[in-house]
């Protein structure tokens, strides 16, 4: 353990010493607490984040990314064989970012637990595990699921699927592993102690998925069941299709090593990522960064000029991911946030308005090393029902509405017929598609909503 003596020189060469300020006060447990925390910094790396993190992206250097692939109808039955081959080897595992804190969604619990089932009420991590389970029916193989959780929900994450019996995911094909964090620092870039013995942190951004994926032996759980292609979803996105047969194919006719699917954006300054060329090179430019101007230009014809949104739906060969956990120079971003912290006097300050950073990597910030990559359009209402917000936008409700459009939709394409406006669910594991629906729905299948298919 390094010495007190040690610790204060290291954080004085940085212009740290401030994190010693309570030091006397401790107990010898405490001095030991913080001491280790001081042991673990990299004040290189932050002096280095700090001084280069992107917080906005210079307008001159953007332009629209133009290069979308839509699904054609000369290649996508190729492409759903070729994706079937995979999932049906085993070679496809799930990757289910779930470490994020949740904050705007007002929900005290991992978001996971959510309840959105348009019906049913069932959550997040059960409308995922469902899906899966489904696939495995289907392809006779339940893709692996790897779950990140962060350091405020890992415990509790681990006690849900403890208490649901996994959601009916096989031992073996779950893995719930949590991912790193990064010290907050205050606007001038200084550490923020959170306790008298503590640095204040948060998770690392869902960028942290590399490093943790190799940390907890998620990569090497991939490599010894075969899974050569990890499927990316976010846990908010009710409807996210894991594993999407069409998707996999795609990014394997493509030898692609990063595959997105992209969408129209819903509205100019809808919260959402943008597909664009930053200096020549594909990148995402999210939403907190992109200038507003920006975001709003039309073209000649009336469509936004950078109108290609991201869903949070990717593919990574693994190698091409097991790369990236070994990079040192992955871009970090500031995020302005209401850090709680103690003032000189030590007292926790719980502050209204945003005063200092929070440090995060994002995952798609990876796209630029991808030799090949594709970004295919998805068909936005079937495939993205976020829920971020109490209510209004993105939120539960809308999630549900969703849900209910798209299986309405199903149920109409199998020749039913849907004469109310009550909510429609159908668990994946009873139809996990339109097909699916039809050759279990009788023609003359009528329903009036209120409808739970499982
Ligand atoms: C994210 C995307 C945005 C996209 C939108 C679609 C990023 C940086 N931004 O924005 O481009 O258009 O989703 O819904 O990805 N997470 C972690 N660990 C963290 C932080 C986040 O696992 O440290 C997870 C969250 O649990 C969530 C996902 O990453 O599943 C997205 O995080 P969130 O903060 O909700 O991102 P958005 O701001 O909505």
């Amino acid at each position: 353990m390094i010495t007190v003596d040690d610790a204060r020189a290291k954080l004085t060469a940085h212009d740290q010493q401030q994190v010693l300020r309570f030091f006397e006060q401790l107990d010898d447990a405490g001095k030991a607490r913080l001491l280790a925390d001081i042991e673990a910094l990299d004040l290189d790396w932050l002096a280095r984040v700090f001084a280069h993190t992107i917080d906005k992206v210079n307008p001159a250097d953007i332009a629209p990314y133009e290069d979308v692939v839509r699904v054609g109808a000369d290649d996508e039955a190729d492409a759903i064989a070729r994706g079937e081959e995979a999932l049906r080897a085993g070679r496809v595992g799930v990757l289910l970012v779930a470490g994020g804190q949740g904050t705007r969604l007002g929900f005290d619990g991992p978001k996971g637990d959510f309840p959105v089932g348009a019906v049913s009420n069932r959550t997040l991590f059960e409308l995922h595990c469902a899906r899966l389970c489904a696939l495995g029916q289907r392809y006779g193989v339940v893709p692996p699921l790897y779950l990140m959780t962060g350091p405020s929900n890992h415990e509790d994450t681990l006690a849900i699927f403890e208490r649901g019996a996994r959601y009916g995911m096989p031992e073996d094909r779950l893995m719930i592993f949590q991912q790193g964090t990064a010290p907050c620092v205050d606007e001038r870039g200084k550490l923020l102690l959170d306790a008298p013995d503590h640095i204040a942190c948060s998770p690392n951004g869902n960028g942290g998925l590399f490093a943790a994926m190799r940390d907890s032996g998620a990569f090497a759980h991939m490599r010894s069941c075969g899974v050569e292609h990890i499927s990316y979803i976010q846990v908010d996105n009710a409807l996210a299709q894991s594993a999407d047969p069409r998707f996999v194919g795609y990014h394997l006719a493509r030898e692609s090593q990063f595959s997105c699917k992209a969408m129209p954006k819903a509205d100019p300054m809808e919260k959402v990522g943008q597909f664009t060329n930053v200096r020549g090179r594909l990148a995402v430019v999210e939403y907190t960064e992109i200038p507003e101007d920006l975001a709003r230009e039309r073209r000649a014809d009336g469509e936004l000029r950078i109108g290609w949104g991201n869903p949070g739906i990717f593919m990574w060969s693994r190698r091409f991911a097991e790369a990236q956990a070994d990079r040192a120079d992955l871009p970090f971003h500031k995020a302005h946030k209401k850090i709680p912290h103690l003032d000189d006097a030590g007292t926790l300050v719980e502050p209204s308005t945003p005063c200092g950073y929070k440090l995060e990597a994002f995952a798609f910030d990876t796209l630029d090393q991808a030799e090949r990559s594709l970004i295919l359009a998805c068909e936005r209402d079937a495939e993205f029902a976020p829920v971020k917000n109490k209510d209004g936008v993105d939120s539960p409700a809308s999630a549900r509405a969703l849900m209910t459009k798209l299986y309405r939709g199903w149920i109409e394409a199998a020749g039913g017929r849907v004469s109310g406006e009550g909510p429609i669910e159908i668990d994946a594991r009873y139809a996990l598609d339109a097909g699916e629906l039809r050759s279990k729905l009788g023609e003359s299948f009528e329903t009036s909503g209120d409808l739970y298919l499982k």
